[in-house]
C-alpha cells in the first residue's frame, strides 16, 4: 500500500496573482497543497501574497541573466526545490524555451483569459469584443512549445453581454479563472490519490 499524499503545486508569476490567491484559498477543499511560488519580478503582487502567508518563495529575475536560456536554467532550479508534481504558470509573462518545457513535459500547466484555441497571445478581452464573437472564457492547458498552443485540460465559458467593455468582461473572465484553476488542480489531486489499476 502506498502511502497517500497530497499533489504539490508550485506557481509561477510575474504580476498581481489573483490567480495564486484563489489557487492558494481553494488548495485545501481541492485536496492540493501550494508548496512554493516563484516570480520573475520582485515587485510582484502576487509575490507579497505569498510572502504574507508564509508560502515558500523565490525571485528569479530574468534581468540578471544575460540570456533566456540561462534564466530558464535558473528558474528551473528554484522550482526543483520545491518538489512539485505540477508547476503552474498564473500570470507569468516570459515565454519559456524548449530545454525548460521539455524538462516539465505534461507537470507544466497555464491559465489563458481565451477560448483556446482563439485569442491565443495578449489583449484578449478587447480582441474578442473586436471580433464580435458571442462566447469568450478561460482555458488551463498544458504547455507546449507553441505560445498558447498546448493540450487543452478544461475550459469555462460565458457569453458576451450587449454594450460590456474589455474591462468588464476581464472582470468576468478572471471570476470564472479562479474557479476553474483550483478545479483543474483538485482533478490532478484525485488522480494522484486514486490507487494504481
Ligand atoms: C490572468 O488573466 C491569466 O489568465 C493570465 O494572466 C492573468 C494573471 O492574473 N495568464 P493574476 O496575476 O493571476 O491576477
Amino acid at each position: 500500500m502506498g502511502v497517500k499524499r497530497v499533489l504539490r503545486v508550485a506557481v509561477v508569476l510575474s504580476g498581481r496573482g489573483s490567480n495564486l490567491r484563489a489557487l492558494h484559498e481553494e488548495a485545501p477543499a481541492q485536496g492540493y497543497e501550494i508548496v512554493g511560488v516563484v516570480s520573475n519580478n520582485p515587485g510582484a503582487a502576487g509575490l507579497s501574497y505569498a510572502i504574507a502567508q508564509s508560502l515558500p518563495s523565490a525571485i528569479v529575475n530574468h534581468r540578471d541573466y544575460p540570456n533566456a536560456a540561462l534564466f530558464d536554467t535558473a528558474l528551473a532550479d528554484a522550482l526543483d526545490q520545491f518538489e512539485a508534481d505540477i508547476i503552474a504558470l498564473a500570470g507569468f509573462l516570459r515565454v519559456l524555451g524548449p530545454a525548460f518545457i521539455q524538462r516539465y513535459t505534461g507537470r507544466l500547466i497555464n491559465i489563458h483569459p481565451s477560448l483556446l484555441p482563439a485569442f491565443p497571445g495578449l489583449d484578449t478581452h478587447a480582441r474578442a469584443l473586436k471580433a464580435g464573437v458571442h462566447e469568450h472564457g478561460v482555458t488551463v492547458h498544458f504547455v507546449t512549445d507553441t505560445l498558447d498552443g498546448g493540450p487543452i485540460i478544461a475550459q469555462d465559458r460565458l457569453e458576451i453581454m450587449a454594450g460590456e467593455d474589455a474591462a468588464k468582461l476581464a472582470s468576468r473572465v478572471l471570476a470564472l479563472e479562479h474557479q476553474l484553476y483550483p478545479r483543474v488542480l483538485g482533478q490532478f489531486a484525485k488522480d494522484l490519490a486514486r490507487p494504481p489499476r
